[in-house]
């Protein structure tokens, strides 16, 4: 049978309370590797080609609904109102897709270690197809119910007999069904159950009725994993980043501790590139190739060059961008700061706003003085420019290339290239002035006892 691929929709279910959460931040925007999970089932979604998406929210969450309409636009939201099932929920997007035909996917705000590989099976079914796993502890799972090869029905873990309760293969709450199945089935769906709910689950009995087929597609437990309590979170995000890490490791770069080592959803490190134990990498990090991240590093919306060395105990924020074969030290913050090829600051310094010339050498104890209170300025410093240790730039300033800075100097106007710069006071030496000094004081001390 050769048939050309159908469209795909997602509808994503996000109006449940997620009251065990026990936070004023809806569930679904609690993070998983830096990245609202709500936002890892788009790109989910997005990755399998569903060219129509459907977030279902609740009225108590208008920063969901925010959320959303901002990524996908103000018609990618439909509010269930109230929420009464899973099944309902389906149903309240039904007027958003009466114009399409093909495949529905429906998955949840709160999974957010489904990727696209795990789904992608489940889709190109005649029926009813559900994502199923083994589970470990089945708990409240619907359990699956077989009969053969082929899926009987799904029995909510609050409805299910001792013998129903024994089964471990469990639904994941991912099916998908061609959208005019999925909603003629929908609208028979009723509520007739302990949780007086309209349960997504019981089309699956209904498309049996009808002669419908039915069949599970499996997925690993850990790749289905529901997050609805604080402590799944934190299991989510182990899983999140044992998956990232051997990504990267499978990408050629050393991690020689991984368990230390915290990723984000969209750190990329080249090949060659060796990151130290205990180093943080909060979004929007790019670090090429053959570079070395050292040991208690923090980096976030930083880009680092082949070759550069970051740390121990550096921070990089948002527009550190560091070229070819630069050096961070220890305990340097860059913020905003373009850093030419070789440029070095090996020690105890702030470089706020500001750009840094190829080879220039920035001393001990710099500061880029960028902020006056009210605004934020620039301060540029020239290429193959030395700066001397404990130096004061005060934004705006430039240091033009190949100038000097004499340590200790608190730089307020423009040096010129090639001059050199002394901004402190003038050294006075009394010769002999201290030993005669301390003579008088230690002889005043002995009569005084
Ligand atoms: C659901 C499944 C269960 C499955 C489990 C997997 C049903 C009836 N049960 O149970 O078989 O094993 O997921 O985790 O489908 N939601 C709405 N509107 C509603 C109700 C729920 O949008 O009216 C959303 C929730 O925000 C959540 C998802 O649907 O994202 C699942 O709802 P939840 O109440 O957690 O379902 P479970 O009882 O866990
Ligand atoms: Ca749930």
């Amino acid at each position: 049978m050769t048939s050309t691929p159908r469209p795909r929709a997602a509808v994503i279910l996000a109006a449940g309370q997620g009251t065990r959460m026990r936070s004023s931040l809806p569930k679904v925007l609690h993070r998983v590797g830096h990245r609202a999970m709500l936002d890892h089932s788009i790109d989910t979604a997005q990755a399998l080609g569903c060219d129509r998406i459907v977030v279902v929210v609740g009225t108590h969450s208008p920063q969901v609904r925010a959320h959303v309409e901002a990524r996908l636009g103000p018609d990618a939201t439909v509010v269930q109102d109230p929420p009464l099932g899973t099944g309902h929920a389906v149903l309240a997007a039904r007027e958003a897709l009466a114009d399409f035909d093909g495949e529905v996917l429906v998955t949840y705000g709160d999974v957010p270690l489904l990727r696209a590989s795990d789904v992608a099976p489940v889709f190109g079914g005649a029926g009813v197809s559900v994502i199923g796993f083994e589970a470990r502890d089945p708990g409240a799972y619907g359990r699956l119910v077989m009969r053969g090869e082929s899926l009987e029905a799904i029995v909510e873990a609050k409805e299910a007999d001792a013998d129903v309760l024994a089964l471990s293969l469990c639904n994941s709450g991912v099916i998908s069904a061609p959208s005019r199945l999925l909603f003629d089935l929908l609208d028979k769906v009723g509520n007739d159950n302990i949780k007086g709910e309209y349960y997504l689950t019981d089309v699956v009995g209904l498309a049996r009725a009808q002669g419908a087929p039915t069949r599970v597609v499996m997925a690993d437990e850990d790749a289905v994993m529901g997050v609805n309590a604080q402590s799944e979170l934190a299991q989510a995000e182990a899983v999140f980043q044992s998956v990232r890490r051997q990504d990267m490791m499978e990408g050629g770069v050393t991690l020689i501790a991984p368990d230390t080592v915290h990723l984000a959803w969209d750190t990329q490190i080249g090949p060659g590139s060796v990151v130290e134990p205990f180093v943080v990498f909060g979004p929007g990090v790019q670090v090429a190739e053959n570079a070395r991240i050292r040991a208690f590093s923090h980096l976030e919306g930083a880009t680092v060059a082949t070759g550069a060395q970051v740390g121990p105990y550096a921070r990089l924020r948002a527009g550190a961008d560091l070229g070819e074969e630069v050096r961070i030290g220890n305990f340097v913050e860059v913020k905003n700061v373009r850093l030419e090829p070789g440029a070095k600051a090996n020690h105890l310094s702030y470089l706020g706003d500001g750009q840094v010339g190829a080879g220039a050498n920035i001393g001990a104890g710099t500061i880029f003085c960028n902020y006056d209170g009210f605004f934020k300025h620039h301060t540029k410093v020239g290429p193959g420019a030395f700066i001397g240790s404990n130096t004061a730039l005060v934004a705006p300033v430039e240091i033009g290339e190949g100038a000097m800075i004499a340590s200790g100097s608190v730089i307020t106007r423009d040096v010129g290239p090639g001059d050199l710069a002394l901004g402190r006071a003038h050294q006075q030496s009394k010769p002999g002035w201290a030993a005669r000094f301390m003579d008088m004081m230690r002889a005043k001390k002995a009569r005084a006892r």
